[in-house]
């Protein structure tokens, strides 16, 4: 089969296809012949640093995610051809991912679904909109009747956020930091440009999504109705801690805060999200579509961060 095998960094240029043997199923693994797969910016971290560290097996075959159908179920429940998607627990890190034809993975990270979406839109699901639907109706607990503030919503989960939340019918506000991708936010309610003070611009928020994270979680705290959530799952911002934080005077009275990590999925959830894009005819949206034969391209793309959206790949 052919896929992306990498033995150390590895500039985005110099991602190139090679021939390597189909992996042989063993018990509590599953073969998935991979259809398409979303990229993520844990994969360029993979690629560019990470694949030094100690811990990284190597050669290994990245990808965090992928969607496809069953090639060969082993020993467990799934059948042959059966539509699945897969994501997280180690994949494309600790044991070989979804840049391959073909992808052995283990069966409690992969999950049967159960959809007529095409295997383009398919593909920009898994990691983006688990990661949404977890922080949306998991840890915000999102109702029709709340104001979600979108903070950081031009990238593929903000994306999605939007998608979501407006196809349960509440109220969305998001915002970016460059003016000239306010109209990339039409599917929102209003669309505010944010100098990283949204004190007085934004009102009557009872939900916030954070994904520029600690570099703006304290001012996105101070904008929170009584009883409101935030919660963080982006790190967009570049700070990765808050440093110096003071709980009991930055986060004021009755407001709450959150944070999601996308490293659990479940079978429950998958059908959760797959009943609600069809119910509400949600086609998940996705910024750029290589072949797999380009998979280069879409590792330039990834690492130039120039796509507003999700980068997916799909098999020529
Ligand atoms: N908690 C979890 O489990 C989890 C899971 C998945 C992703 N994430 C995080 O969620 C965030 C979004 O991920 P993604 O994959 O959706 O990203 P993405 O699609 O790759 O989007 C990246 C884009 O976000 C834009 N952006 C918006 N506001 C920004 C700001 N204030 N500072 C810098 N860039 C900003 C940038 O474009 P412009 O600067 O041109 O606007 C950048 O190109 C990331 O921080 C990621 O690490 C968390």
């Amino acid at each position: 089969m052919k896929a992306v095998v990498l033995t150390g960094i590895t500039p985005a240029e110099e991602v190139q296809l090679c021939e390597v043997p189909v992996p042989v199923v063993k018990p509590g693994w599953v073969l998935v012949k991979v259809h398409g797969f979303g990229m993520n910016h844990s994969e360029q971290i993979l690629r560019l640093s990470e694949i030094e560290a100690p811990y990284i097996q190597k050669p290994v075959i990245p990808g965090i995610e992928c969607v496809g159908e069953i090639a060969d179920p082993s020993d467990s429940t799934f059948h042959n051809g059966q539509r699945v998607v897969a994501l997280m627990g180690g994949m494309g890190r600790s044991f070989n991912g979804s840049y391959a034809e073909y992808a052995l993975l283990p069966v409690h990270h992969v999950f049967a679904v159960n959809t007529a979406l095409s295997w383009d839109a398919l593909a920009a699901v898994p990691e983006t909109f688990f990661t949404a639907w977890g922080s949306l109706f998991e840890c915000l607990q999102l109702t029709k009747a709340d104001t979600l503030l979108i903070r950081g919503a031009t990238c593929a989960l903000g994306y999605a956020a939007i998608q979501l939340a407006k196809g349960l019918g509440c109220k969305v506000i998001a915002t970016t930091h460059r003016e000239s991708k306010l109209p990339l936010l039409k599917e929102a309610d209003e669309a505010v440009l944010d100098d990283g003070k949204l004190v007085g611009t934004v009102h009557w928020i009872t939900k916030a999504l954070e994904l520029i994270g600690p570099r703006t979680l304290h001012d996105t705290l101070q904008v929170m109705e009584h009883g409101g959530i935030v919660c963080n799952t982006g790190i967009l911002g570049g700070v990765f801690t808050l440093d110096g934080f003071d709980p009991i005077k930055d986060i004021p009275n009755g407001v709450y805060l959150t944070g999601f990590f996308s490293n659990y999925p479940t079978q429950q959830v998958m059908d959760d999200i797959f009943a609600f894009l069809d119910e509400h005819g949600i086609v998940p949206s996705y910024g750029a579509h290589f072949p797999f034969s380009q998979v280069k391209d879409a590792c330039i793309a990834l690492d130039s961060h120039q796509t507003n959206g999700k980068i997916i790949v799909t098999m020529d």
